[in-house]
Parts: C-alpha cells; sequence; structure tokens
C-alpha cells in the first residue's frame, strides 16, 4: 500500500504545556488530529474548571489561524485528595471538561499536587460516577519498594481494580498502557473501562534506553517495558478491540531538561504522531486497523462524534528534523535525523 486514507484522528492523552512552549507544539498536533484531551499537570495543575476554562481559551488563542477553527481541545483537571464534589458537578456542566485525571502523588512530571491516597477521592469518584464524567489514570504505585518496571502492575492490583469493583459504573481510561498485565485487565474487565496506547510504547521496547550508552529521549513514563509487553500492546492495539485506542502522551521538554543529570521524563512524538502508529500498524501488518484505533474507539468510547473529514498518508520517507524550536530552547523529537516512511499530505 502507498497510500492510506482514513477518517482523521484524535489524541485521547496529549501535553501541550502553557506559553510559548504550548505556540511551539500545539500547530503540530493541530495539523493531524481534529481533538485532543488535554493534560493539566501544569505548574499549578489545572484542578478547576475556570482554570480549565482560561487553558481552553489560550490553546485556542494560540492556534496558528488556518488551524483556528480545525482543532479541538478537550480538557480535564486535575484530581487532588480535596477536589470537592461540586467542582465535578461544575466540570460536567462546563460541556467542555470531559475528564477528571488521577496522578499518583510523586508518580511523574508535575505530579506533587495529585493524590496521596485514593480513599480521599471516594466522595469526589461518587460524583464522578453519578455525573458520568470519565476518570483518566496515570496507573503505576508510587511506593519506592516497587520496581520500577512493576509499577503498573502493582498499581492494578493496589487501587484499579479494587477502584473498578468499588465504583462499577465510573467510566476509567487507563492511560498510556505499557503491559501485557494491562492489556489483560483491560480486556477482562466491563466496558467501563478502556485504554490509550502510545506510539512510542509500541515501536520500542526498553532496550532503547540502553542502546550503546543511556538514552535520556527514549525516557517516559510509564518507562517502557520488554519486548512481551511491546508485543501485547501491539496485539491490543491492532485487535479491533473497541477498549483501546490512540492516545500519543506527547510530552515535550527541553533537550536542557532531559539531557540532564536528572533528566525529564516525555518522549515528544506529536511532529509526526499518526505517521508512527502507521509505522508500527504496518510492522504488525494491520494498517487497516489503524483507522478504527485512531479515529473511532476513542470518540465512541468518550461519547463524541466520529469526526467526518478525512487524513491521508503516501509512502514517502523524509527525514525528522533534528530539533524543533522550543521557547528560545530546544526540543529532541522522537527519530531526530531518522528516516520515517509514511508522510502525512
Ligand atoms: C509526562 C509529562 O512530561 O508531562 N511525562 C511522561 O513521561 N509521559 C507526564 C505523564 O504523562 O506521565
Ligand atoms: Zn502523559
Amino acid at each position: 500500500m502507498d497510500s492510506i486514507t482514513i477518517t482523521r484522528p484524535d489524541d485521547w492523552h496529549l501535553h501541550v504545556r502553557d506559553g510559548e512552549q504550548m505556540h511551539a507544539v500545539l500547530p503540530h498536533s493541530a495539523k493531524q488530529f481534529a481533538r485532543a484531551i488535554i493534560m493539566p499537570n501544569l505548574k499549578p495543575p489545572v484542578v478547576t474548571t475556570d482554570t480549565a476554562l482560561a487553558y481552553r481559551a489560550r490553546i485556542l488563542a494560540a492556534l496558528p489561524a488556518t488551524l483556528q477553527s480545525g482543532f479541538e481541545p478537550l480538557m480535564t483537571l486535575y484530581l487532588t485528595d480535596n477536589t470537592p464534589p461540586a467542582e465535578v458537578i461544575r466540570a460536567k456542566a462546563s460541556g467542555v471538561v470531559h475528564g477528571v485525571k488521577l496522578y499518583p502523588a510523586g508518580a511523574t512530571t508535575n505530579s506533587d499536587a495529585g493524590v496521596t491516597d485514593i480513599t480521599k477521592c471516594y466522595a469526589t469518584l461518587d460524583a464522578m460516577e453519578q455525573n458520568d464524567l470519565p476518570l483518566l489514570v496515570h496507573g503505576e504505585v508510587t511506593d519506592p519498594d516497587v520496581d520500577v518496571f512493576d509499577k503498573e502492575k502493582a498499581f492494578i492490583d493496589r487501587i484499579l481494580a479494587p477502584l473498578t469493583q468499588r465504583f462499577p459504573n465510573l467510566r476509567i481510561v487507563f492511560e498510556h498502557v505499557t503491559t501485557r498485565d494491562a492489556v489483560a485487565f483491560v480486556k477482562q474487565t466491563s466496558n467501563a473501562i478502556a485504554a490509550t496506547i502510545t506510539a512510542h510504547h509500541l515501536l520500542l521496547n526498553r532496550n532503547a534506553i540502553f542502546q550503546g550508552g543511556i538514552r535520556p529521549h527514549y525516557f517516559c513514563l510509564p518507562i517502557l517495558k520488554r519486548e512481551t509487553h511491546r508485543q501485547a500492546l501491539l496485539e491490543a492495539a491492532t485487535s479491533g478491540n473497541p477498549k483501546f485506542f490512540l492516545g500519543t502522551d506527547s510530552a515535550p521538554h527541553s533537550q536542557a531538561n532531559k539531557e540532564n543529570a536528572c533528566g525529564c521524563a516525555g518522549i515528544f512524538t506529536a511532529h509526526a504522531a499518526i505517521e508512527l502508529y502507521a509505522t508500527a500498524f504496518e510492522q504488525a501488518g494491520a494498517l487497516e486497523k489503524l483507522e478504527a484505533f485512531a479515529s473511532f474507539h476513542g470518540a465512541d468510547f468518550y461519547q463524541l462524534p466520529r469526526n467526518k473529514d478525512v487524513i491521508t498518508l503516501k509512502k514517502d520517507r523524509w527525514i525528522v528534523p533534528e530539533y524543533f524550536e522550543f521557547a528560545g530552547e530546544k526540543l529532541i523529537p522522537l527519530y531526530a535525523n531518522t528516516g520515517l516512511t509514511w508522510r502525512l499530505t
């Protein structure tokens, strides 16, 4: 196949940051995706509907004129120990907040204000279940005694499985799943739970982090896993199962913050997101499954209409730039200086 045309996709997990950084990264997503679930882990985090509305206005204002009416940011709130149930009502009523994000405190970038103990959130989760506002989860425990490669599995056993029992009708997106265990859990649990999968977890295993030296641009959270887990993710993504859909987790950090004695977690993939997914699906011999994964399953789960227009990818080799401008700094994209075979037309 030399060309593939699919319904315009959406990105169900995206970091666009704020200010000048946002201006730098937003066009990459807006050129290919119709909508994106916008992560609330700013400093300070987006904890109220009012701040989500203001953030949404900043995103819309930052869109290049040509893309102004073509990209819709879908906002989220950042769950804290103290998010009041009333905030859930306000969020739902706003019509622009589509989920509440659970970051276990300390699990990842800007998660200090996250949840220290899930039992503190029961009243709020109850309101979310009642008002049908989805919970989006970063599924890793923060217990320092748990091995970094096992944090997702421990989260399922200790937090997520009990949560689905306690709130059976709460819709949950298990975001950026990285393990065979997570795939199995999502498959076997009710239709209230779904999962996003990133392009980098479909394309890479943990060896990438240590290829000839330490490679900070392959460091993200949840961290890349063994090949057997990558295989499970590929199988899930290409299976046609509507519980699995696209979420890039494109997470830009400056080169200086990545190439650092304590480098930030996050891989920037927005420059070529749909091309990267196409590459993974093609390698799995399942390019015909890309459209449903990228353009249908997420919209259906979030109960939003599917997009009407289309995008076309052509077989056309191009070299990913060495870097992008990033508010006076450099942003190193995934596969910098490397050839990709698919190109968005
Ligand atoms: C994300 C970030 O940089 O905001 N980093 C990452 O490695 N994915 C945070 C997150 O989604 O965990
Ligand atoms: Zn993320």
